[in-house]
């Protein structure tokens, strides 16, 4: 058997595979994120394994006498984890939609400049990646910063902990801002500016290489058999990719998680053109492009749970009547924005009221909203000549019909689902599969694994009228930039 593990922002999210590449069993455990300013975002690593560790005793629950061959980790990308000398975690992980480096992304984006940055990378400056944080780590933190002997990702912390290696992987290690993607190796420049030696870093791996074993004392607690290889994982949203089969050149992948992304795989490395698209290694040895938004699902989980306080999420959209029709925007920067703005000050916003708005007026804005920004990155992927037919989704947001109509309308192409959605933790397994030679290729794993489900196509009126609404949205971000400054 084989355990996929997606180490989420709101929880751990695990499954268990069997030998045929079926799915035996899913559960996810949950940990709390913390905000302690306005526009900040932090973890605490220990939750991460403790909650991964009870997970896996869930999963085998049913299966006392599994053995267990490997294990794939596919995490939240960019977070800061650092460990001092004694391996202990010196402080909270900041995460990826953590803003509080504007100045730190601004002084690397203007006073570096985005040219160098290009060069040594293939990418500009985003507030979220962990070059910006350990700058800002430098400038406010120094004496957590003197003691950093070890800098990881949050994945590579959970496999550092079941291991004892310190190792990353080519997809994970691009979000940094830390790799030169094209030569796949750590940018010297990049260490220089950030005041770090290659020492701390972790070493870098393709995502299917077998990197360690879980520690006999792990293996002990969990009463698990079998050798639990552990291969070294990928960032969250190629991990994804490969759950849901889109794995080759020019497929595409849509999540509707925490964030929202669209990614989009290539057979080869193209310098980054200092635009809002990620230009980042993949998880099969290649390449991909990446649009995120900060805030995705979790804009209605915030509109539900914080505003609403309704916890029955199919009632609320069952409300929402015609599409395309509606008077409302919202404009979903809870966190601010990385693509396309890579502004941490933006803020979200609902706009057009009037004295007939209904709930259901506004629920239907957010779930629009949200589609409209990835919008803005599908439009940004066209103007480098990319033409994307069809795509397949996955995340939280994508169990929802009304959404993937809104997404598949919005973007005006097909939009297919897959029988198990839980994208990052199948992508891990498969991952895991791979590195122990039970699969030849990640391509062979998917077709044997990846099942289509559901496709939900456009309709040429509707995305008629969403074009036009989108033609509108785009006007708004420009109209109050710098007002939450
Ligand atoms: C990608 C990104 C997010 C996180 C969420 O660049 O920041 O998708 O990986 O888990």
């Amino acid at each position: 058997m084989f355990i996929g593990i997606d180490l989420g922002t709101s929880a751990v999210k695990l499954l268990l595979m069997g030998d045929e590449g079926q799915i035996l069993k899913t559960c996810s455990r949950e940990y709390p994120l913390y905000f302690p300013q306005s526009g900040w975002s932090e973890q605490n690593p220990k939750d991460w394994v403790e909650q991964s560790l009870e997970g896996i005793k869930d999963l085998l629950a049913d299966y006392p006498d599994a053995r267990v061959d490997g294990i794939g980790v596919g995490g939240q990308m960019h977070g800061l984890v650092i460990l001092d000398e004694n391996d202990q975690v010196i402080r909270p992980a900041i995460l990826w939609n953590d803003g509080r480096t504007g100045e730190e992304t601004d002084y690397l984006n203007t006073v570096i400049g985005r040219e160098k940055l290009t060069d040594y990378t293939g990418n500009i400056a985003f507030a979220g990646f962990t070059a910006p944080k350990l700058l800002w780590l430098y400038n406010h933190e120094k004496e957590s910063f003197d003691r950093i002997s070890r800098i990881m990702l949050p994945k590579d912390y959970l496999v550092y902990c079941l291991t004892g290696a310190h190792v990353t992987d080519f997809s994970d290690a691009s979000g940094m801002l830390l790799l030169d993607v094209e030569h796949k190796c750590w940018s010297k420049e990049m260490l220089d500016i950030c005041h770090i030696r290659e020492a701390m870093m972790p070493q870098l791996k393709e995502s299917f290489e077998v990197v360690g074993s879980v520690k006999e004392e792990i293996k002990n607690l969990l009463g698990v058999r079998g050798e639990m290889k552990v291969v070294a994982g990928a960032g969250d949203n190629a991990a994804a990719a490969i759950g849901t089969g889109a794995v080759g050149a020019g497929r595409c992948n849509l999540s509707l998680g925490t964030s929202g992304t669209i990614f989009i795989t290539a057979d080869h490395y193209s310098k980054g053109d200092g635009s809002s698209l990620h230009n980042f290694a993949n998880a099969d040895g290649k390449y991909h492009l990446m649009g995120c938004m900060l805030s995705a699902a979790s804009c209605n989980k915030w509109w539900m749970d914080t505003i609403l306080q309704d916890t029955d999420y199919n009632a609320n959209q069952a409300e929402i009547g015609e599409l395309g029709l509606n008077h409302v925007f919202f404009q979903p920067y809870l966190m601010g924005e990385r693509s396309p703005h890579n502004d941490p000050a933006a803020r979200a916003m609902f706009i057009g009221m009037s004295m007939d708005t209904t709930r259901a007026d506004m629920t239907q804005a957010v779930l629009e909203g949200v589609a409209f920004g990835l919008r803005d990155s599908f439009e940004n992927a066209k103007k480098l000549g990319i033409s994307i037919e069809s795509a397949s989704i996955c995340g939280g947001g994508a169990k929802s019909p009304l959404w993937r109509k809104i997404v598949a309308n919005v973007l005006g192409i097909p939009i297919h689902t897959v029988e198990n959605d839980e994208g990052p933790s199948l992508g891990g397994a498969i991952l895991a599969a791979v590195g122990c030679g039970k699969f030849d290729s990640l391509k062979a794993a998917c077709e044997e694994v990846v099942r289509e489900k559901e496709v939900t196509l456009p309709d040429p009126q509707l995305t008629k009228r969403y074009n036009e609404r989108y033609a509108e949205f785009v006007k708004l971000y420009p109209m109050t930039k710098g007002f939450f400054r």
